[in-house]
């Protein structure tokens, strides 16, 4: 089986129309803007941002706006919307009970930008409560927590969702990159200028190393067409590398993609992915044909977001492609399928030299040593400044990358303590700072839980709302110091583990996170009682304790767990500092 098969082709696949955009021109624009001053607007998330941007430049083509009700459950069943159209992943407006109280179909509502500037003008023709883990199951084929996007169904999505139709004001404004990001109809123009027929599109969320420049190029060779490498920088999977970094790899890589008549093209795509695997290919698709591509790569795999609770991959790694492939007439693009590609070394020699290369894992030569490199074991080399092969990838690539990971002990880190009231969070992380300070070479930070609720989250109570929140800003600002380069010492009570678990994903997006588990049994923390607030909460005067009348939910894979009721508060602070030295964190 060759690498690269692009199915038979019947030529030249006629490229119709840019997609209608779903913004409005000339001086209406202006008079919507001044219409909608009076109207009830509702802030958009990151990801709404995204979702909102396909929608408004023809991306999502040929959707309207965000689904309502019909087509969100016909989308569900049958990949399809309402009226049979091929449409495999629901694009809904999630928002709070608040915004919604009172919102019916034919209101007019703003949605604007997060900081504040108005992107749309949506007239609702649906409200609903949708039942979010039926969604995760059927778009997804799960509801298990591993997976990000139901991890996000279950525990972020807001419950109720808005359908209707858009007016564009303006499309979200980008300030990064701005040369490499286009409009469908403005890629369309560029591909139509350089008189390219053919365009294979590439999805990527990773740096590109030599096996995927090799599969691009030959993607390419096969398909007889220009290559379009189509990266999504809008929301990949947590703990990929940042779009800031994998853009100047691009940049390394690009020249290497395409040849001197047929350069390749670089596009940035601002997508929040859900990584659904197959569905989410047959979406890929239509946004690719959307842009212009007459051919689009789908691999092993495509979009899979690892493995699931069970320790099993989530989707057939040929599901993808397949489901791809069955609907690849209806969209009007052709699926050119990619198969892993490892390195075989010649005796001894270097990259290219003596027969040595890449070949599709299936086509290893009986005797020879087939190398490939995991993902995780470049992120370990990245991390403990171990050598990245050559033949692995390019020193120009690794560069960029060894830029934006400097070693563990130069990189910041958060500390997350977690426990009851009364545990020895508070006591511990102080003489943690203390030993953080004495060791010196970055800036501490301590956001105990009651100086938090003192200074930050004054206003807050504590509902499982409120709790929330206090732990999202402290995990904000967490993120804020350590990213760049100080440690956060956190020690909340924390009740909740999926809060604990966004807080995480926050955090670990660009460094190290610990959760320490202070796992003191409420019957000590209760005889400690050293504020006094247990035997209230007995007496029924503080109502909703942590431990007493309220949840604490036991971490299941914090970092260290730290009993206090057998070791002294400067023990269990030194177990940090010994764990922090082990994982390379200090030197
Ligand atoms: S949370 O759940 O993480 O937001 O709590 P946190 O911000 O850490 O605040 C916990 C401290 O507030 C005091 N306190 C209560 N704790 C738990 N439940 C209730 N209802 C409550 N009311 C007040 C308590 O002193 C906690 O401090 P620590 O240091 O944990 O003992």
């Amino acid at each position: 089986m060759s690498v690269l098969e692009a199915r038979p082709t019947q030529g030249t696949l006629g490229r119709a129309a840019a997609p209608r955009t779903l913004l409005v021109e000339g001086p209406a624009v202006h008079r919507l803007r001044a219409e909608s001053l009076a109207w009830r607007a509702v802030d958009l998330d990151a990801r709404q941002t995204c979702d909102l941007e396909l929608l408004l430049n023809g991306g999502f083509a040929p959707l309207r706006g965000f689904l309502g009700r019909a087509d969100y459950d016909s989308v569900l069943a049958r990949m399809r919307l309402a009226d049979g159209t091929l449409w495999p992943i629901p694009i809904t407006l999630d928002i709070d009970d608040e915004a919604a109280e009172g919102l019916l179909p034919g209101e007019r509502i703003v949605l604007r930008h997060a900081e504040g500037v108005p992107l749309a003008v949506l007239t609702v023709s649906d409200v609903w409560r949708p039942d979010r883990l039926a969604e995760a199951r059927a778009v997804l084929g799960t509801d298990d927590e591993k997976h990000p996007e139901a991890f996000r169904l279950r525990h972020q999505t807001r419950p109720v969702y808005v359908g209707g139709t858009l007016e564009g004001l303006e499309l979200p404004p980008h300030h990064t990159f701005r040369a490499l990001r286009h409009t469908p109809a403005e890629l369309r123009a560029q591909i139509a200028r350089r008189g390219l027929e053919r365009v294979v599109a590439f999805q990527t969320r990773n740096p590109l190393h030599r096996a995927h420049v090799e599969l691009i190029r030959r993607a390419g060779q096969s398909a007889n067409a220009a290559v379009l490498l189509h990266p999504v920088v809008g929301r990949t999977s947590p703990g990929d590398v940042d779009y800031f970094t994998r853009v100047r790899c691009y940049r390394a890589v690009e020249s290497r993609l395409g040849s001197p008549e047929k350069p390749a093209l670089l596009s940035l795509l601002p997508l929040a992915m859900r990584m659904a695997g197959p569905r989410e290919a047959v979406w890929h698709a239509l946004i690719r044909r959307n842009y212009g591509a007459t051919h689009f790569v789908v691999g092993r795999d495509h979009a899979g977001p690892g493995k699931d609770s069970g320790g099993r991959p989530f989707y057939h790694p040929d599901a993808a492609r397949r489901l791809a492939e069955e609907h690849a007439d209806e969209i009007g693009i052709e699926i050119v399928s990619s198969e892993e590609l490892v390195y075989v070394a010649a005796r001894g020699g270097a990259v290219g030299e003596g027969g040595a290369g890449y070949v599709p894992s299936s086509a290893v030569p009986a005797g020879a040593e087939a190398l490939t490199l995991s993902g995780t074991e470049v992120r370990r080399r990245l991390q403990t400044g171990e050598e990245i092969p050559d033949w692995f990838s390019y020193p120009e690539v690794v560069a960029e990358l060894r830029r934006q990971h400097p070693p563990r002990n130069a990189q910041g880190f958060t500390i997350f303590f977690t426990g009851l009231s009364g545990a020895g969070k508070s006591t511990v992380a102080n003489i943690l700072v203390a030993k953080l300070m004495e060791i010196g070479g970055r800036p501490v930070t301590l956001l105990d839980g009651d100086l938090v609720r003192k200074n930050l989250s004054s206003e807050l109570g504590f509902s499982r709302a409120h709790r929330d929140l206090n732990i999202l800003r402290i995990g904000f600002v967490a993120q804020e110091i350590s990213k760049n380069g100080g440690v956060a010492v956190c020690a909340p009570i924390a009740p909740y583990s999926a809060t604990r678990r966004a807080v995480r994903e926050l955090v670990e997006e660009r460094s190290g996170f610990f959760e320490v588990h202070v796992s003191t049994s409420i019957a000590v923390c209760e005889q400690r009682d050293r504020k006094g607030l247990y035997a209230k909460a007995r007496a029924g005067l503080l109502k909703g304790f942590t431990g007493i009348d309220d949840p604490y939910e036991t971490p299941e894979a914090a970092e260290l767990v730290l009993d206090t009721a057998l070791l002294s508060a400067e023990e269990a602070a030194e177990q940090v500092i010994v764990r922090l030295r082990s994982e390379g964190y200090i030197a």
